[in-house]
Order: C-alpha cells, then sequence, then structure tokens
C-alpha cells in the first residue's frame, strides 16, 4: 500500500565503470528490461514522492523510463565534476515528506516488501546490512551491540575491517533533518576523492544518533556493478518469473534451460520445453512450445510450435502448427499447417492452408518489404517461392517447386516447372565411360 508520508530517491547517476560499456550501467537490461525499471517500479507501490538522480547519459534514462512511468517520477541531475559520489547525488535534492528512503539505482532485486520495512522502524536512521561471505564491491558495516557505528568502503579498508562480513546493502532511511544536518558536512578526503554518502552514519553516530541495521537477503539486496552481477542477478529475477508462471499453471520442463522476459505473459495450459527462449511482449495463450524454439513479440493461441521453430515480431498464430526450422516475421496466421523449412514474412494466412516443407515469401526485393496474402484451403507443394507482392485467393493448388510472381485466383492450380526430360545412359556417354568401377 501507498504510503503517502514517505519520499524516495534512486541514485543513478554513475557511468558504472565496472561494466565496461558505453551504455549506463542502470540501462543494462535484465529479462528484457533495464534494470532501473524494476527498482522505479517497486519505489513508486510505496510512495508518490520518487526522484532519480541522473548524471552520465541523464537524457537517455530519463526518455527510458519515461516510456514507462510517463510523469510520475521527477528527475534531478547530479553536478559530477564538482560533486562526485552517492553524497554527493544528495546535494540539491528537496524531499517533498519528512521520511526519506534513499536507494541506489543498481539493486534490480529489490521488491517492495523489503522497502516497507525501513519505513516501519524509529530510528535516527535505518540502514540495509547483508550478511554474507561474499563481500567484493560491497562498503563493510562496523556493528556494536546491534547499532551501526559507521561504514567503510572497501577501497579505503584496511585488512581487518576487510575481514567484516556485515556489508552496506545501499539502501537507507533518514529523516530529512539529518539529510539536512550531515550532507554539507561530507568530505571527500578518501580513496576515489568522492563524497560518500555512507559517511553520514559516521558524522551522525558521533552525535549520538541512533543507526539501526535491517538484515536483508543477498538476492533482493544484490547490488550489480559488473558483467558478472548482471549475469546473476538476471538468473535471480528469472527464476522469480518462471517460478511466478509455474505456480500459475504454466508446465516447464528442465527449467533451468528455459529463458523467459518479464514482459511475457501466459493464459489458460501452456506447456513450455526445454531451452525455449521467449522474448518482448509475447502472449501465449493455450499452447505448446516446443524444444529449442525462439519466440519474439509474438502472440501465439491455441497452438503447437516447434521443435527449433523461430518466431520474429509481430507474429500472430492461431490455431496453427508450426514445425522446426519455420521462421515466422511479422505475420498473421490462423488455422494454417507449416510443418517444416520454411520462411513466411510479411504474411497473411487464412484457415486450412497447408505449407510443404520449403516454402519461401520472397517479400524482399532489395529496397522494400512487401506483403503476401494468401487466401483458405491453399495447399502449397514442397520448394514453393512466392515472390510479393502477391495474392493467392481461396481453394488454390500450387505444385511442388513452383516460383509465383503472379496473383493466383480462387480454385486454379499453378504450378511452373520445365518440361521433363530424360536420356537414357547419358551419365556414361557424358563421362566417356561403360560403367561405374
Ligand atoms: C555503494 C556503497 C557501498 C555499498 C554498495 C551496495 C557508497 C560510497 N558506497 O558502493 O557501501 O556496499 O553501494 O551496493 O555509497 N551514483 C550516483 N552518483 C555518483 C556515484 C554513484 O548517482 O556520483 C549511483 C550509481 O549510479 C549507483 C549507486 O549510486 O546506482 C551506487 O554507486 P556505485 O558506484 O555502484 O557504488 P558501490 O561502489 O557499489
Ligand atoms: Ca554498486
Amino acid at each position: 500500500m501507498k504510503n503517502t508520508s514517505l519520499s524516495i530517491i534512486i541514485l543513478a547517476a554513475g557511468k558504472g565503470k565496472r561494466m565496461q560499456s558505453q551504455t549506463p550501467k542502470v540501462l543494462h537490461k535484465i529479462c528484457g528490461r533495464e534494470m532501473l525499471y524494476f527498482s522505479i517500479k517497486e519505489a513508486l507501490k510505496l510512495s508518490d514522492d520518487v526522484s532519480i538522480v541522473v548524471g552520465f547519459e541523464a537524457k537517455k534514462i530519463q526518455a527510458k523510463m519515461k516510456e514507462y512511468f510517463d510523469n510520475n517520477i521527477v528527475f534531478l541531475e547530479q553536478d559530477l565534476k564538482n560533486y562526485p559520489g552517492t553524497g554527493g547525488a544528495l546535494k540539491n535534492y528537496h524531499p517533498k515528506y519528512q521520511k526519506v528512503l534513499v536507494l541506489n539505482g543498481d539493486m534490480p532485486l529489490i521488491q517492495s516488501e523489503d522497502l516497507e520495512k525501513f519505513v516501519s522502524i524509529q530510528s535516527d536512521i535505518i540502514m540495509s546490512v547483508l550478511d554474507s561471505p561474499n563481500t567484493y564491491g560491497y562498503g563493510r558495516v562496523v556493528i556494536n551491540n546491534e547499532e551501526v557505528l559507521e561504514i567503510i568502503e572497501e577501497k579505503d579498508a584496511s585488512a581487518e575491517i576487510l575481514n567484516l562480513s556485515t556489508l552496506n546493502g545501499g539502501i537507507y532511511c533518514f529523516s530529512k533533518s539529518i539529510l539536512e544536518d550531515y550532507l554539507p558536512k561530507l568530505q571527500n578526503n578518501n580513496a576515489q576523492k568522492e563524497y560518500y554518502l555512507t559517511d553520514v552514519i559516521s558524522l551522525a553516530k558521533k552525535d549520538s544518533k541512533k543507526i539501526t541495521p535491517i538484515y536483508g537477503k543477498i538476492e533482493n539486496f544484490k547490488g550489480v556493478n559488473d558483467k558478472l552481477d548482471l549475469a546473476k542477478a538476471e538468473e535471480i529475477l528469472g527464476n522469480r518469473i518462471k517460478e511466478y508462471w509455474l505456480k500459475k499453471g504454466v508446465r516447464m520442463n528442465l527449467i533451468n534451460t528455459i529463458y523467459i522476459e518479464d514482459s511475457v505473459t501466459f493464459e489458460g495450459e501452456c506447456v513450455i520445453e526445454n531451452g525455449v527462449s521467449i522474448y518482448g511482449d509475447s502472449k501465449i495463450i493455450n499452447s505448446h512450445i516446443k524444444a529449442h524454439s525462439i519466440i519474439e513479440s509474438s502472440i501465439i493461441e491455441n497452438s503447437d510450435i516447434g521443435p527449433l521453430a523461430h518466431l520474429r515480431p509481430q507474429s500472430i498464430l492461431k490455431k496453427t502448427h508450426i514445425g522446426n526450422f519455420v521462421e515466422i516475421k511479422k505475420s498473421t496466421l490462423s488455422g494454417v499447417k507449416a510443418g517444416h523449412l520454411s520462411y513466411i514474412g510479411d504474411s497473411e494466412i487464412d484457415i486450412g492452408t497447408n505449407i510443404g516443407a520449403g516454402f519461401i515469401t520472397c517479400n524482399y526485393d532489395g529496397r522494400d518489404k512487401h506483403l503476401t496474402k494468401i487466401g483458405k484451403n491453399v495447399f502449397i507443394g514442397s520448394d514453393t517461392q512466392v515472390v510479393s507482392p502477391i495474392c493467392i485467393e481461396d481453394n488454390c493448388i500450387i505444385g511442388a517447386g513452383s516460383t509465383v510472381r503472379k496473383d493466383i485466383k480462387e480454385g486454379e492450380l499453378f504450378l511452373t516447372r520445365g518440361e521433363e526430360v530424360r536420356k537414357k545412359g547419358f551419365f556414361y556417354d557424358f563421362f566417356k565411360k561403360k560403367s561405374i568401377e
């Protein structure tokens, strides 16, 4: 439920050097969506005052997030040159409410239920702590008698501090006045020459403020700094997505070999076999997707697909059977059978039509893409090409091995074959041999 007296700010201004990429870190995707999308989505469940600090590639990040969230979020720009660091990120922030939740933008696995806990406790500062042997990349938290004393960044830590397994998870709940009092006091005399938000903790502690740790699970609080973290985060999110759909009644074989993006949806009884990948805003309804098929942003209803089929974006299939090595792109097929080895692009194909092996729509002339329209009950023989734009009306038969270059009218037989040639013993004459040795 929305807690209307909470402000949330998400830090997303850094480049993310450890990603070794020109793309800003928070725009790297897991399960089909940019990392930052996930934490904003969770934050909006709790607050009507959600701000995002941007800096590196600020415009790109704003444009992308506006596609998802319209004007429900506010962007602030950080002066990265003069005030770098997670403390610098909050410099010109003016929260609407007295309670402020700060979270790093590279925590795509966090859930609103985790965030709610920070708001429910009375303390001057509440901060997230992970207790994990996988310490790499995290600041170490010094805790005594359930109270936090300070956070020391990995790059500034002594060997003794590095041994601590209490890690800073990167989420804090402050009162507005604590931020106003301590942010101006931050200094950048550390290994990275940055203004660390984490130093607010030790400054507040010196003034006897109460700082309470909340212990979180690494699967939810994981920070993503490099491509290894990204891969691990994608695995965790991918499992969540699959578990969600399994509980909703989707059957999956060998779930560890299946990849399903966050925006995919299922309805009715569906079976997904091993090695299947389903991307984008695909919608699968009462269908069976057989092993090693790839489905991209397509709608599949009452159909069976694969094994080893490839549906590219904007394919819409109803009551259709698609077999192995069939590629379909931007096509609508209803009540169609295409069992083997075909390319069907920019097409509309109607009920009862049977497509033989090796059928190809020649939809591209080197400059433009053209449409293919095939009516009802058409029988297309194997190894047939149709050169689009083209229209094949209902109830036609096309003989195997034909190249169709002009429309075919209702009820017609069409075939293009050269006259059959046979010459007895031609092989032996040609090679000047009597028989094969
Ligand atoms: C930070 C914490 C560390 C903690 C870890 C948890 C600090 C100083 N360190 O380290 O204690 O264990 O998170 O994951 O806070 N950002 C800005 N502006 C900047 C720098 C960073 O907005 O000038 C943003 C980044 O885009 C990122 C987030 O802040 O989303 C965290 O920055 P990052 O560089 O990943 O911090 P860590 O080194 O992981
Ligand atoms: Ca980080």
